[in-house]
Formats: C-alpha cells, structure tokens, sequence
C-alpha cells in the first residue's frame, strides 16, 4: 500500500483569520480559529508532502515538519503566498477579510465630542485565491466557501470566478460547525462537476477524509 503518495509534492495552505488594523491597538477581523487549516497541514504532512503554512494569528501549536509562516494581515498573506506560487497544491482555508480601512491612523483614534457614530470606511483586499487561481501554472488551487445562505449556489460561483480547481463549502450559519468550533461538514465541488459531501465530523477527521478525496480525485501516487 502507497502509505506516503504526496512524497514528493509542494503543498500550500492558508489558515486562520487576517487581522486588518484601525490604528495602533484596533482591527477588523473574524472568528476564524485556524484549526480546518492546521488539521489540513497535519493531514498532508501525514501522506508525506513538504508542506507550507501561512497562519493569520491564531492560538494553535504549528505542526510539526510543516515550515509555518505567521502573518498578520491580508497583504502580508498574499505577500506570503506569493512567494510560494511553485507548490503542487494549494489549499486556501484562511478566512481572509474582504475589506480593509482605507487609512491607518498612527496615532490612537480619539472619540469625538461632535457625533455619536463613528464612520469607517473601507476598500478590497486582494483576492488571494483569485489572484492563484489566474496566476499559478502548475499548482491544482482549491479554495473554501463560508456561506450562511444559498451555500451551494454561491460556491459554485467563487469556483468558476476565482478559476480554481475545487471547492470546499461549508455553512458558517450553524455555530455547531464552520467557524471556531472543533467540527465542520463540508462538500467538495470540483470543477469537472464531481461532488463529494463529507458528514459532520471533528475537523481532525474531516481534514483527513478531505486530503484522501483529493488524492484519490487527482491520483496523487508517489
Ligand atoms: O479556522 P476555523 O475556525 O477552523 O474555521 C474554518 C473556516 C470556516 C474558516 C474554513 O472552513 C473556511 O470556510 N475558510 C474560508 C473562509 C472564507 O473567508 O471564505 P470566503 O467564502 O469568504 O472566501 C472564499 C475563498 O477565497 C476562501 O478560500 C478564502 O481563503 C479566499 N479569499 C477570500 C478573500 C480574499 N481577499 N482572499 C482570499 O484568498
């Protein structure tokens, strides 16, 4: 039995949230605890790939044998990933802000006196996954979906709009799954139209059957 087919594959995953910062002391981000993504790095590790970790800030121990780069904001993800453009697979888990605020104060915000409402406004981030997917030329891209609604409409579209491989969606809605829990439940969509769905189950698990589906899918042998 083939216990190690990724031996000789590049494998890049992003994890965890991005932090995108107000000022000095305040940022924008989400609930994202890394733990899909640091279970995924666990499980190719685990089939024999050199694996790549670029982390939002998170509270989990790096992996062992997985080289693990912390970055704190969008930009300095991609900036990050970038630099790893040559990987064989690229697993995109991290829930990267959408947004960041168009000016950074150097300074601590003051609360005014003249208003009750404070307004922030905010501008793109750099679709990671979007730029790998149109940029990369040998590496098989696959990206998450989080959705609270229609999820399965919208992942089919960030599939096609982000030109990536594959698709893993899961529904954030539910606080039992998704987001800071220790459980998920995903589908995998792939381009060809192929469609796995995995039963809830703890994201250890989970990131092994979803590692397993995607070698079996490619036939990644050693
Ligand atoms: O970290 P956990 O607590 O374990 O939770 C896991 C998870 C719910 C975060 C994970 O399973 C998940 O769904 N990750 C993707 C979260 C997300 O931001 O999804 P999205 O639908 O907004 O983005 C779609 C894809 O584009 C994702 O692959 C995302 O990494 C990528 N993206 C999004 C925006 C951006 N600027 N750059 C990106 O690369």
């Amino acid at each position: 039995k083939d216990d190690k087919p990724l031996k000789r594959k590049k494998v890049l995953i992003t994890a965890g949230p991005t932090r995108e910062a107000l000022d000095p002391i305040r940022y924008v981000t989400n609930h994202s605890s890394g733990k899909m993504g640091y279970s995924l790095a666990n499980s190719f590790k685990g089939l024999g790939a050199e694996v790549v970790l670029v982390s939002g800030p998170v509270d989990l121990t790096p992996p062992n044998g997985v080289q693990t780069i912390d970055v704190t904001s969008t930009e300095d993800m991609f900036q990050s990933v970038k630099e790893h453009m040559d990987a064989d697979i690229g697993v995109f888990s991290a829930a990267v802000s959408d947004y960041t605020p168009v000016t950074y104060s150097e300074g601590k915000m003051k609360k005014t006196d003249d208003s009750d409402h404070l307004v922030v406004e905010m501008k793109k981030t750099t679709d990671i996954l979007k730029y790998v997917g149109h940029n990369s030329e040998n590496m098989t891209v696959i990206g998450f979906a989080a959705e609270t609604d229609d999820v399965k409409n919208y992942a089919l579209k960030k599939l096609k709009e982000k030109n990536a491989d594959g698709i893993i969606m899961n529904d954030v809605s539910n606080p039992e799954i998704g987001m800071n829990s220790d459980d998920n439940e995903v589908a995998i969509l792939y381009k060809d139209g192929t469609e796995t769905y995995l039963e809830k189950a703890s994201k250890v698990q989970l990131a092994s059957q979803i590692v397993q589906n995607l070698a079996d899918h490619y036939g990644w042998r050693s």
